[in-house]
């Protein structure tokens, strides 16, 4: 078995040899079964909604529904793979989170009578003039907040997400005649129990501030997962004791039951996805040692991005079996024309190494904990075509996307060739 960074993966050599054999290089897997058992973790919480944005393939979707997990949309087109994934609107299977309604949005969630949970005051006013009744939560932005990244940080003044003063909206509210559900705050990605604390308290104030008949409090997303072999999985018994104690008190003070939600993304599907690419060159640049593979960052993102860390291994093109015990410094790189198309590197850009086997030209490189994050976050940059999703789900492997076309990318401009441009 491969050696992985965490307790839960568990891609076995053999499986990954044969998906290589049988799906063309680069693709995405994910693995129902982890899915599952990270679900399970996460039991003692009333409603689990899952923050699609992290893994956003429809058929991850179902497998959500299937275990009865609700869905946090953020954007007209999650709400319609919701939709196409079996959720239903008019409850609260899917909630509209933003910061915005734009047009299209607005009359989907009012249509479809979709829950909005508002990051802003200027969305109730809008939702109100036109959908009395509407039923709304209220995402505050507590003050401050925390990131693995700085770009991660969904709280503090410098956040542009949730309410600040949401005193502010109870006016709004009444005027409109909105239903208000609930109360949620979402602060960051990657959180620890001494952020979820503080988190906690302000829920707790908040609630006794506002003073409102709410059934419902979420305590957000954030969850971190471990990405390196340092990092120690999150103690999830002792995030909900915290949570379920704030909940114990607010129902207490509104003298009614309080509904305690939870809105992971990562937690739920990182471990459970690889990406597999192939190996096209190695070179030497001075001391330095590059391997080239057919992923680039408009596939993963999140190295460039936020200096992420992703464990590597490396599997044999040719069967010969890798020699873990001798490693030399290797620089990961992709096939994209932006010298920032670097998989081992730290944020802000800095190249670095990672001690790995001896790679050859054919042998294929597995970033893990790819499923959340990954897929979604790609681009066609470079006029790279999308890279096909794999599911792992009992012993049998599933297209669950195909590979983009180049053509498919060229159709949304190929008839406007020309048309009336003239040049000169
Ligand atoms: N709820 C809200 C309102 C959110 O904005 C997010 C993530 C989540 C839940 C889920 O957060 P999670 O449990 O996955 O940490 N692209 C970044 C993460 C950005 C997260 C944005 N919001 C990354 O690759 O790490």
């Amino acid at each position: 078995m491969l050696q992985y960074p965490n307790y839960q993966q568990k891609f076995h050599l053999k499986k990954i040899k044969a998906l290589i054999k049988k799906y063309q290089s680069p693709f995405w897997v994910y693995d129902s079964n982890i899915i599952y058992n990270k679900i399970k973790l996460l039991k003692n919480f009333d409603v689990i909604r899952f923050a699609q944005k992290s893994c956003s393939n429809i058929n991850i979707l179902r497998l959500m529904k299937n275990k009865n997990i609700k869905i946090d949309a953020v954007s007209l087109g999650e709400i319609e793979r919701a939709l196409l994934s079996g959720f239903q609107p008019n409850t609260n299977e899917i909630i509209f989170t933003a910061d915005i309604l734009d047009k299209e949005t607005l009359s989907k969630v009012v249509n479809y009578k979709i829950p909005v949970n508002a990051g802003s005051l200027d969305m109730l006013t809008q939702i109100g003039k036109i959908s009395p009744g509407h039923h709304i939560w209220l995402r505050i932005n507590p003050g401050f907040g925390y990131g693995h990244s700085k770009k991660t940080n969904t709280g503090g003044e410098n956040s542009k997400h949730g309410i600040w003063e949401p005193s502010l909206a109870i006016p709004i509210i009444k005027k409109y005649k909105l239903k208000l559900i609930g109360l949620h705050m979402h602060i960051g990605s990657g959180v620890n129990y001494v952020h979820l604390k503080k988190v906690c308290k302000s829920m707790i104030e908040h609630v006794y501030q506002l003073n409102q008949k709410i059934s419902s409090i979420s305590a957000g997303g954030g969850l971190p997962i471990p990405y390196n072999f340092n990092d120690k999985p999150i103690n999830i018994n002792k995030y909900f004791v915290l949570w379920d104690t704030a909940r114990k008190k607010i129902s207490k003070f509104l003298g009614k039951k309080i509904e305690l939600e939870i809105e992971p993304g990562r937690f739920l599907v990182a471990e459970s996805g690889i990406l597999i690419s192939k190996v096209w060159a190695v070179k030497k640049m001075g001391s330095k040692n590059f391997v080239l593979i057919d992923a680039g960052f408009n596939d993963l993102m999140r190295p460039a991005m936020y200096g992420s860390y992703h464990h590597i291994s490396v599997i044999s093109g040719d069967n010969r079996d890798i020699d873990e015990e001798t490693t030399i410094d290797t620089i990961i790189g992709g096939p994209l024309c932006e010298s920032g198309d670097i998989f081992t590197q730290k944020e802000g850009g800095t190249v670095q190494t990672r001690k790995l086997p001896i790679i050859y030209v054919g042998d294929y490189i597995i970033f893990h904990d790819t499923g959340a994050y990954g897929a979604s976050m790609s681009s066609n940059y470079n006029t790279r075509p999308l890279i096909q999703e794999i599911l792992l789900h009992n012993n049998n492997s599933f297209i669950i996307r195909r590979r983009q076309k180049i053509e498919e990318i060229l159709n949304l401009e190929k008839q406007y060739f020309f048309k009336k441009i003239i040049l000169n």
